[in-house]
């Protein structure tokens, strides 16, 4: 039988059954003191919330062993709540021995093989003219080069896919190597040296899997930060490696820069134009892989979900013109 997609779910009220890949699950009290199961299901296409009102105790135990990244098979409703589909969860239950699932179906991922990206990225440092920012660079990827192939950018919104901290890096070089054509007064090999290293310490600041789902954040993600995090380790190869100073020292402000604001995590903005436009390239890419998503399950002619990493804004789909 052929799968049913969370981009596929369409009708209100409709119910469907079918397979899909647990990204949160717990167990909550409501309003009315009644214990009910919270959960985001997840396929290669995307996400969906689920709820299942008012469960008792022999339910709570036969949940018992089911963790992220495992696949369920629920029968749901599909309803809406705040402008959002969510599920409203009537059954569910472990896939039994006799059913065969193929992973490729649940996982999300990037949609540029990872090797392929990596390749690019690669490519890039090699051209730079500047040494020391290229030793920087082939550092940062030799060091982390295992992880970069399956970590996702984030645990949730822009970039939560398998390689999707390799496509955000990605994409940003490719806008940079553009910025630079137009602003031709920019040092590219420091900001591009900027791109590759501006949310590396993600690697450390969330644990992933290989399937790049994010299970928590660790220890020092959690006190810390992957700003701070990252002047850290820029901070340690530039005495490595015999990095000046004023090298250093700016790239590191990139690195604390780049969110822009304190409420997000930077304690200083930008003080130079490479630094600036980092900030902007991080927002495009992050900004539009947003709306890409939002747009994907979007009929021409029609609004999407509220999305709310962007204020709760509907989003627009051409009709075709
Ligand atoms: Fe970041
Ligand atoms: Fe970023």
């Amino acid at each position: 039988m052929k799968k049913i997609f969370v981009t596929d779910f369409r009708m209100i009220d409709e119910e469907i059954e079918d397979f899909f890949m647990v990204k949160s699950f717990a167990i909550k009290v409501g309003a009315n003191k009644k214990q009910y199961l919270d959960v985001v299901l997840g396929d290669k296409t995307g996400d969906v919330t689920g709820k299942k009102w008012d469960i008792t105790e022999p339910e709570i135990q036969s949940f018992e062993g089911i963790k992220d990244g495992d696949i369920i098979k629920i029968r749901a409703a599909i309803t809406e709540w705040n402008g959002m589909k969510q599920l409203k969860v009537i059954k569910l239950r472990k896939p039994l021995a006799t059913e065969v699932l193929d992973l490729v179906d649940f996982v999300k991922a990037a949609p540029e093989p990872a090797a392929e990206m990596m390749a690019y990225i690669r490519d890039c440092v090699e051209k730079m003219k500047d040494k020391d920012f290229q030793m920087v660079c082939t550092r940062l990827l030799d060091d982390n080069a295992v992880k970069l192939m399956y970590y996702p950018a984030a645990s949730k919104n822009h970039h939560a896919e398998m390689a999707g901290l390799l496509y955000h890096v990605k994409r940003m070089l490719e806008v940079a190597q553009k910025v630079c054509q137009v602003y031709g007064n920019l040092n590219r090999d420091l900001l591009m040296t900027g791109v590759i290293m501006h949310d590396i310490e993600k690697l450390n600041e969330m644990d992933a899997n290989e399937q790049g789902i994010v299970s928590s954040y660790t220890f020092e993600g959690q006190l810390l930060g992957h700003l701070i995090q990252g002047v850290k380790v820029i901070d340690r190869l530039a005495l490595e490696l015999g990095i000046s100073d004023e090298k250093a020292i700016m790239l590191e402000h990139m690195m604390i820069s780049h969110h822009y604001e304190a409420e997000y995590g930077s304690p200083k903005k930008p003080l130079f134009p490479e630094a600036e436009i980092l900030h902007y390239l991080d927002m495009i890419d992050a900004k539009i892989y947003d709306m890409e998503e939002a747009l994907l399950p979007t009929e021409p002619g029609e609004f999407s979900e509220r999305i709310w990493t962007m204020d709760n804004r509907r989003l627009y789909k051409p009709s075709g013109f």
